[in-house]
């Protein structure tokens, strides 16, 4: 393991240990909410005793989601400190769930074509490249099996101050009546940087916490998009985490979102 491996390992833990949102349990969930969170388009079609691996998913949220939907799952993370959430979950709703530390990179312990879906939530830009990642997904994948993709739109990452998101974000310093800054060089393995490199959050307690943030990378589209195609992946649907909200106050969460899509999502399949 390399060190910004390590380093993010550590940083995701201790994130985790301070209440971060991504690593709070899902312990609300019904198979009802489940659905319309994983799959709102029905792309996945029938997931009871479907094999799902929520890839580097840790959290107790995904994982948990297709548990409650019948499926058979496997979640994987290297932050042990996510995958207790998955435990909590799981033994909250009295679900089995196979929970593994790994790297995305190392999936050797699962065998060819063992899973239907592959559930990706946002963390491939943790990691420099996306190809051992790609090779892994394909050769675990089912053919006909399908890949759920989620990653920074890379024209836009790195345009906003620090690692939070979400309705509290306030950012109206950054858009100065021109635009979200967009400064750094669109390349594939780009260290992302923000501003501030802390992680600011408010707790359970309604306390702010402000965490250094793990490393992010940059991937670009024709990366994403080429790796999966020459590996053999036919794209069904892609969505983007936007509005049209345009009219909203210059610096908020909605108005940012409503000009620069921070997320891609990409529902791929694994030709027959
Ligand atoms: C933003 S969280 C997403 C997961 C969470 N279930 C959610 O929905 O918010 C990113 C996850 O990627 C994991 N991660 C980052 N780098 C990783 C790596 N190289 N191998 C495995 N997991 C990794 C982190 O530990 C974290 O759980």
């Amino acid at each position: 393991m390399n060190k910004t491996t390590k380093d993010n390992e550590k940083k995701w833990d201790k994130l985790v240990l301070s209440d971060v949102p991504c690593g709070r349990p899902k312990i609300d969930l019904t198979p009802k909410k489940a659905k319309a969170m994983l799959d709102k388009d029905g792309i996945l079609g029938k997931i009871k005793n479907k094999k799902v691996l929520c890839l580097a998913s840790g959290g107790g949220q995904q994982s948990i989601g297709f548990a409650l939907l019948g499926a058979k799952v496997t979640v994987t993370d290297f932050s042990l400190e996510q995958l207790k959430q998955d435990k909590l979950a799981s033994e909250k709703f009295s679900k089995d769930i196979r929970i593994i530390k790994s790297d995305m990179r190392d999936l050797s312990m699962f065998k060819n074509n063992e899973f239907d879906i592959v559930y990706q939530p946002y963390s491939i830009n943790y990691v420099p490249k996306t190809d051992k990642v790609f090779d892994e997904v394909s050769r675990v994948l089912k053919k006909g099996g399908i890949y759920h993709l989620m990653f920074h739109n890379p024209f836009v990452q790195g345009s906003w101050k620090d690692g939070c998101w979400g309705s509290k974000w306030n950012k109206k310093e950054l858009w100065k009546g021109k635009g979200y800054p967009i400064w750094q060089p669109y390349k594939d393995g780009y260290k992302s940087k923000t501003t501030d490199p802390s992680w600011n959050f408010v707790n359970k307690e309604g306390k702010v916490v402000k965490r250094k943030g793990p490393q992010e990378f940059k991937h670009t589209l024709s990366t994403v998009l080429n790796g999966l195609v020459q590996r053999g992946f036919k794209l069904i649907q892609m969505d983007e985490h936007t509005q049209n909200n345009y009219k909203s106050v210059p610096g908020t969460w909605e108005h940012y979102i409503s000009v620069a899509p921070p997320w891609l999502f990409l529902w791929i399949m694994k030709e027959k």
